[in-house]
């Protein structure tokens, strides 16, 4: 079965086309980090009407690439592809996110999904944003774990706990089954994803922040620093170098006996420390990551550990940072699956793949599909 997945909830325009859910034939996005660049975070505005602008290129370039044409049996739709024209007869459904996200951003895809499945009679499959974060991992991909480069074959065991880590969210989620998923725990303030935005920004570097940061604590020449771990004290920090002498010191918010998370004062941390002054740029940089990816890992394998769950799925953005990748596989001793970088920011993949699972349960959304920009983690 093909799916189009429609993905157009914030800043990128994403369309895919995915068989079975698992295998990607077309994987289009189009991203519009440099605009929002010099504004230094999105602009809503800006980023629905850039949304507009590149839907059916995005949508004709997946399409396309694609290549439905291939198992066809009609010459008449190879003679179509030949033409450059926009093949359709492949297609079984059109999955599309509509919540959460930024509702003029959420709009443009919604209304594309509702055309497409209209004008070509195909079922419409509404996607949970978060939900399809976490079913990047069901992506077949070459490359896993940065630092397991083999990956791991057929889909991932469930129950499954999910760390999704994105811009605008941030979660422990259990995922028992297809569309059975239980919140543990939430961010009580910023989401990772918008804490590295943030950081970032008050460090003078680029926007998007994480890739930024990233870059930055490679340059660090101080090993990352050590606050015990009051939710755990056994456990030792995972310092890549130990013969280092240690960075500036950031605390983390470990928020015992719950599962959720809180980076605003980790913020406001890393402010005096950059109005002290003394410190360099990059050992910033690496302190903050360190201190963040140290509370998500801890809590992630915690809550994993509780609801017995078989494997750990990184999801969202901030699952591409490396950093994060190789600490929880490091301390994790249950299986860590993470998609490659490029699947973990917003793409139209995931959608399909999450679409194909909802599809399989007879989940279709009917063409008075509307978007929800606020729901939160839950998901459903
Ligand atoms: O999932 P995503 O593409 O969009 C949302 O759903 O929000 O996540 C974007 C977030 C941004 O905050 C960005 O700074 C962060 O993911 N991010 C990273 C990295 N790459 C993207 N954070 C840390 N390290 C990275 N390598
Ligand atoms: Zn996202």
């Amino acid at each position: 079965m093909k799916i189009l997945g429609i993905e157009t909830s914030c800043d990128e325009t994403g369309a895919a086309v995915v068989e079975d859910g698992r295998r990607i034939l077309a994987n289009v996005v189009a991203s519009q980090a440099a605009l929002h660049a010099r504004y230094g975070g999105i602009v809503p505005e800006l980023a629905s009407r850039k949304q507009v602008e590149a839907i059916i290129p995005v949508v004709r370039a997946a399409l396309s690439e694609a290549r439905l044409d291939r198992e066809g049996p009609s010459h008449y739709v190879g003679a179509l592809a030949r033409a450059g024209q926009v093949e359709w007869a492949g297609l079984d459904a059109v999955a599309v996110v509509n919540r959460p996200g930024l509702a003029g951003s959420l709009l443009v895809g919604v209304s594309v999904a509702k055309a497409i499945a209209f004008g070509r009679s195909l079922p419409l499959v509404a996607v949970n944003h978060l939900e399809a974060h976490i079913y990047a991992n069901w992506l077949e991909a070459e490359v896993s774990l940065s630092t397991q480069p083999t990956r791991a074959s057929g889909p991932p065991a469930l129950p499954a706990l999910a760390l999704v880590v994105s811009g605008g969210h941030s979660g422990l989620i259990l995922m028992e089954g297809h569309g059975a998923f239980r919140t543990l725990g939430r961010t009580r303030d910023d989401a990772a994803g918008e804490a590295f935005d943030k950081v970032a920004r008050l460090l003078g570097l680029g926007f998007p922040g994480g890739p930024a940061i990233e870059r930055a604590a490679a340059q660090a020449q101080l090993g990352p620093s050590h606050t015990p771990n009051p939710a755990r004290p056994e456990a030792i920090p995972l310092n890549t170098q130990p013969t280092r002498a240690p960075g500036p010191s950031l605390p983390r918010a470990w928020l015992r006996g719950s599962h959720d998370f809180s980076f605003s004062g980790l913020k406001t941390a890393v402010l005096r420390l950059v109005q002290q002054g003394g410190w360099p740029l990059p050992e910033l940089a690496a302190a903050f990551q360190e201190a963040v990816v140290d509370v998500l890992a801890a809590k992630a394998i915690r809550a994993a550990q509780e609801q017995g769950a078989a494997c750990i799925l990184l999801a969202g953005g901030v699952a591409a940072n490396s950093r994060l990748r190789q600490v929880l596989e490091a301390r994790s001793p249950l299986p860590v699956r993470a998609p490659p970088a490029a699947l973990c920011t917003d793409n139209g993949a995931m959608v399909a793949a999450c679409g194909y699972f909802r599809l399989r349960s007879g989940e279709t959304a009917g063409l008075n599909l509307d978007v929800l920009p606020g729901q939160r983690i839950a998901l459903g």
